[in-house]
């Protein structure tokens, strides 16, 4: 984690602000050791091999989450599955220069401020969007609920020479700071993340009003083939949407879809949030 992403960063229970103590800094800077702190209710929350940690003890809930859990998945995401994903998804060569720029694109980071990758895994959106940041005054905070996939995220934006800061939270309760966010990216993750609702709530209060979104995300299958391939894959708790049913649960909470690209059931997305009214977050 980096200095840039206390400003924006809150206490779960309370809400408060953050401060930060006994700090141990790499020679980059980054806080690989320390302590976060909520003096309103004294909550701490640590910051180990300069991950920051929210959650403590792990409890995935489904047997997706369980995988994402183990040290060899993390290892062999980037590293076995991810580059081909897409391609073997939607059978169709669909390689990263097609997908990122679908993402980072709309989310034009060289404007600056703080930019979300949700359910980040080994961040590939997150290096996609500092990289696109360029010298522009912003910073990236990557957040997933498992800590070897985040140990992994870590190490690749390090070699890569990204500052990006690294969180374990949970996309349904982010310690981010409401209205902070310019932009908001989530990869292949709605599908498993549980509680939907909850998470595109969170999206809306974490983002600036006029803040965008992009994601990737799986959607369900229409031939018989598809469909017997997704029920099994539901026992294992990934859920596969409906673009309507989508665009329905956004709009409900003040995020708009402009406009989405569907290759088979790859369906990648973006748009902007709305100004709520009576909004009381
Ligand atoms: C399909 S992978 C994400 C891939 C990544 N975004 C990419 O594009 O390469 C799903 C990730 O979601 C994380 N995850 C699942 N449920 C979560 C939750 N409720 N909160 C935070 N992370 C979650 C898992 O740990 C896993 O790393
Ligand atoms: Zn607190």
């Amino acid at each position: 984690m980096y200095y840039n992403a206390l400003p924006y960063l809150q206490c779960l229970k309370c809400c408060a602000k953050l401060t930060i103590e006994e700090v141990v800094l790499a020679a980059d800077q980054e806080i690989i050791a320390g302590q976060l702190v909520c003096r309103a209710c004294q909550n701490i929350y640590p910051i180990r091999d300069g991950i920051a940690d929210f959650l403590g003890f792990p409890q995935p809930k489904t047997p997706a989450q369980i995988t994402n859990e183990l040290p060899l998945t993390a290892w062999g995401y980037e590293r076995l599955w991810r580059p081909f994903a897409l391609t073997v998804i939607s059978n169709k060569h669909f390689p990263y220069r097609q997908e990122l720029p679908l993402i980072i694109n709309p989310i034009n980071p060289q404007e600056g401020g703080l930019y979300l990758d949700l359910a980040c895994s080994n961040g590939l959106y997150a290096r996609a969007l500092t990289q696109a940041m360029g010298t522009a005054n912003g910073h990236v905070i990557g957040i997933d609920h498992a800590l070897p996939m985040l140990r992994e995220a870590r190490k690749r934006a390090r070699q890569a020479q990204l500052r990006i800061s690294y969180i374990r939270a949970e996309v349904q309760k982010l310690p981010i700071m409401s209205n902070a966010s310019q932009g908001v990216v989530m990869g292949g993750s709605l599908n498993e993340i549980g509680d939907i609702e909850t998470c595109v709530q969170e999206m809306r209060r974490t983002l600036v009003s006029h803040g965008r979104f992009a994601m990737m995300c799986l959607t369900q299958a229409i031939s018989q083939h598809g469909k017997i391939v997704q029920s099994l894959l539901s026992t294992g708790g990934i859920v596969f949407y409906k673009l309507a049913d989508l665009q329905a649960l956004f709009e409900r909470y003040g995020l708009h879809i402009q406009t989405y690209t569907q290759n088979g059931i790859v369906l990648l997305f973006h748009g902007n949030s709305t100004t709520i009214e009576n909004d009381n977050r």
